[in-house]
C-alpha cells in the first residue's frame, strides 16, 4: 500500500531507509527531514531542527504524513515520539521513558541487574570520589561511562592509574562531557568479541532483523581513536543460529519482560551490543535506534519490504521471524583526513557520478553547492555492495571505493577481513 512516510535524520542510516522504502516501488511518497543530498534524490528534503517537537508536527501536517521513522537517539531520548503521539501524529520509535535505556547507560546496567541479563559488574557514581573510590576496587584495567549522550566518546577504558586520574579530570574537573558525565558508569573490564543485534518491537512482540559487526577505530588493526563507526558487515560471523538462540533466550526475551513489567510500551527499533565472554552474551549497551553505519549493511539483506515491517510494527502485528536474504552485506565509511578530531569541511567530491545508486553509495556528510557535491561532516560517504560471500562483497566494495575521490579522503582498507 502505498504510503507518505517521512525518515527524520541526515546521516547515511536515513539515506539507507529512504533508499530502501524506495526500492520497494510501490509509490510511497517519500520525506526526509532534514535529509542530505541523497535522500533529496529519492525524496523531499525538509528542513527543520530535530530538538523542536512543534516544527516536526508542522512538517507532518502540512505534508500528511501517514508515519514517521525516527534515525537518531537525540530526538527519541528528548521525548519527540510523546509530543507526536500525543497530537495524533503515527511515528516508529520508542516514547521518553522506554528511551532511558539508551539515554542512561546507569538506568540499562540497573534495568540488566532486575532483569537478570548478563551484564559487567557496575557501580553508578555521582561524585569524584565515588568514582575513584569504585575505579580502586575494580582495579586496572576499568571502564568509565558517562551516564548520558556523549554522541559515541562517553566511554573510558583506564589501563594506568595516570589513564584513570586523566579521566576523572576530564569528567569532574574540566566537565568535557558537562552533565552526560556527572554521573557514571564504573564497570568491570571485560574481555571478548562483540557482536550487534537489531531487532524490531511492537509494544508487545519483537522480531530480529539482522546483526552486525561494526568497526569503531579510525584506523586499520583497530588502532587510532574510537569514532561514529568506520564500516560494517552483516552477518555478524558470531551469529551462529545456537548464539542466536542463547542471546533470545538470555537478553532478548528477559529484556521484553522487564519492559512490560516496569509498563514501557517499546514500539521501535532495538539495537543491543553484546560481547561474548566464554560463550555467553554480555550486554554492553543498549540503543534504541537503529545503528549507522550498521543500518547500511543490514536493511539490505532483509527479504521483506521494509514500509510492511514499519507497517506490523505500527499496528502490534509484527512477525515473529524475517527472511534473511542467505548474502553478505559490508559498507565501508569514506571520512575526511583529522576525523574524528579536527577536519576541513567543502571538500569536492568527484568520481561519484553513479552516487544516485544507493545499492552501491550513500551519502553521511555532504552537501550540495552551485558547483557539485562537497563535504560536510567528518564521515562523508558510504560505500556498500553485497555478495554471496563476504569475500565476494568486500572485493566489490574496495572496487566501488576506488573510484571516488575528495581531497584528504580515509578509509579503513580491513573492513570484513
Ligand atoms: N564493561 C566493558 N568491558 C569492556 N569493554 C567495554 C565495556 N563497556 C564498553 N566497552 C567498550 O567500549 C565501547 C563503547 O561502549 P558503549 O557502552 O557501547 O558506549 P557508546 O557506544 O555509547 O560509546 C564498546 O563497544 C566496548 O568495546
Ligand atoms: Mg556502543
Amino acid at each position: 500500500m502505498m504510503s507518505r512516510l517521512m525518515v527524520l535524520g541526515s546521516g547515511g542510516r536515513e539515506h539507507a531507509i529512504i533508499w530502501s522504502l524506495s526500492r520497494e516501488n510501490r509509490g510511497h511518497e517519500l520525506y526526509c527531514a532534514p535529509g542530505n543530498p541523497g535522500t533529496a534524490l529519492l525524496g523531499a528534503n525538509l528542513p527543520v531542527d530535530l530538538s523542536d517537537a512543534a516544527s516536526v508536527l508542522a512538517l507532518c501536517r502540512e505534508h500528511n504524513i501517514d508515519a514517521v521513522i525516527v534515525g537518531p537517539e537525540a530526538p527519541l531520548v528528548n521525548g519527540l515520539v510523546d509530543d507526536l503521539t500525543a497530537a495524533g501524529q503515527s511515528v516508529l520509535g520508542p516514547t521518553k521513558s522506554a528511551a532511558r535505556l539508551e539515554g542512561s547507560k546507569l538506568y540499562a546496567r540497573e534495568f540488566m541487574a532486575a532483569a537478570g541479563i548478563p551484564h559487567p559488574r557496575y557501580h553508578a557514581c555521582h561524585t569524584i570520589d565515588e568514582a575513584r573510590t569504585a575505579a580502586e576496587q575494580e582495579g586496572l584495567p576499568v571502564v568509565l561511562k558517562a551516564d548520558g549522550l556523549a554522541a559515541g566518546k562517553g566511554v573510558v577504558i583506564a589501563t594506568t592509574g595516570a589513564e584513570l586520574e586523566q579521566a576523572l579530570q576530564r569528567f569532574y574537573i574540566t566537565r568535557d562531557f558537562g552533565a552526560a558525565g556527572s554521573s557514571l558508569s564504573i564497570e568491570q573490564c571485560l574481555t571478548g568479541t562483540e557482536m550487534s543485534i537489531f531487532a524490531l518491537c511492537d509494544g508487545e512482540n519483537y522480531t530480529v532483523l539482522g546483526t552486525a559487526q561494526d568497526y569503531k577505530r579510525a584506523f586499520d588493526g583497530d588502532r587510532g581513536p574510537n569514532t561514529g563507526g568506520m564500516g560494517a558487515i552483516s552477518p555478524s560471523p558470531l551469529a551462529t543460529p545456537e548464539m542466536m538462540n542463547q542471546i533470545d533466550a538470555l537478553v532478548l526475551k528477559p529484556t521484553m519482560a522487564e519492559l512490560k513489567k516496569r509498563g514501557i510500551v517499546y514500539r521501535g527499533f532495538l539495537y543491543i551490543g553484546v560481547m561474548l565472554v566464554k560463550g555467553i552474551p554480555y550486554v554492553i549497551e543498549y540503543n534504541v535506534r537503529l545503528g549507522d553505519p550498521e543500518t547500511q549493511v543490514v536493511l539490505p539483506l532483509i527479504d521483506m519490504p521494509l514500509s510492511e515491517l514499519v507497517d506490523s510494527a505500527l499496528a502490534g502485528q509484527l512477525p515473529p521471524a524475517v527472511a534473511l536474504k542467505p548474502l553478505s552485506s559490508i559498507c565501508v565509511v569514506m571520512a575526511v583526513k583529522g576525523y574524528p578530531e579536527g577536519y576541513k569541511k567543502g571538500l569536492p567530491i568527484t568520481g561519484f557520478d553513479d552516487i544516485i545508486d544507493g545499492d552501491t553509495h550513500l551519502h553521511a556528510g555532504t552537501r550540495m553547492t552551485g558547483s557539485g557535491l562537497v563535504s560536510a561532516g567528518g564521515r562523508v560517504l558510504n560505500i556498500i555492495a553485497t555478495g554471496s560471500s563476504l569475500s565476494v562483497a568486500r572485493k566489490q566494495v574496495y572496487e566501488r571505493i576506488g573510484a571516488v575521490k575528495f581531497p584528504g579522503s580515509f578509509y579503513r582498507t580491513d573492513i570484513g577481513i
